[in-house]
């Protein structure tokens, strides 16, 4: 098993996180409850934000072993084993059963790797023939904050409707274009990619796509709604 690497994504899901907890601090009460995360990757991404903001506790899942051994391996070398810390699993199966407080805020940037099946070059970053089935499933969790990465190949439309019909707004977001990487340059998914957005569940250029790192919330503290914004920022059309 190998663990995700990609550096502009990391960086831009790290640095999109800091900045909407930092501006939602008060709403998502983080600095009470802490956050859980789904997807830990090597951990360098949200180990930065950790150190950012003194006040927060990130409790992390992963399902790859090699990921959460090379997760420990950073988080310790940057001291932060106290605020940062990581379990090997299945965000679903263990995030109910941890006890503890109840936390309000997940945080991920999920699996979305749109494919056929599993047999593609990193299975754990499988998204479901769509790409959005982690994402969903993580909005049907209970959370009453989502701060996600959503991905323009990954039937966004799909996602920000879910996200409505279960009681969502998207409060802010962070959007960046993104060079294929190595999973989603794979042909069998570069040509599944292709189908799906000829189809209309997305969009996704020559060269690269979109993704956007969202804050969806079920919290009347932080109000408005930016799901159109989202949408076109992802190039979809409404
Ligand atoms: C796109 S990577 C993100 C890693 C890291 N957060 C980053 O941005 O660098 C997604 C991660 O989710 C993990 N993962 C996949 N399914 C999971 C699940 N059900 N529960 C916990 N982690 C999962 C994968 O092993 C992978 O490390």
């Amino acid at each position: 098993m190998s663990c995700f690497s990609s550096a502009d994504e990391s960086a831009h899901y790290g640095f999109s996180v800091c900045m909407l907890l930092e501006q939602y601090r008060t709403e998502l009460r983080w600095a009470e409850e802490g956050v859980v995360e789904l997807g830990t990757g090597d951990a360098t991404a949200i180990a930065d934000v950790v150190v950012a903001l003194p006040g927060l506790r990130v409790h992390s899942f992963d399902i790859s072993p090699s990921s959460v051994a090379a997760a420990q391996a950073n988080i310790e070398a940057r001291g932060i084993a106290d605020r940062y810390t990581v379990e090997l699993g299945d965000f679903f199966d263990q995030a109910d059963a941890a006890g503890g407080p109840p936390v309000s805020t997940v945080i991920s940037n999920p699996p979305y790797i749109p494919a056929p099946d599993r047999d593609i070059l990193m299975p754990e970053l499988w998204g479901g023939v769509y790409g959005n089935d982690l994402m969903l499933q993580l909005l049907k969790a209970g959370y009453d904050n989502v701060i996600a990465a959503v991905a323009s190949y990954s039937d966004p439309l799909t996602t920000v409707r879910t996200a409505a019909d279960l009681g969502y707004r998207v409060v802010n977001f962070l959007a960046m274009g993104l060079d294929y990487g190595p999973y989603s340059s794979e042909p069998k998914v570069r040509d599944h990619i292709r189908r799906l957005c000829a189809d209309g569940r997305g969009w996704a250029g020559d060269d690269g796509y979109m993704v956007a790192v969202a804050l969806f919330t079920r919290n009347s503290d932080a109000p408005g709604d930016r799901a159109d914004q989202l949408l076109r920022a992802l190039q979809l059309p409404l």
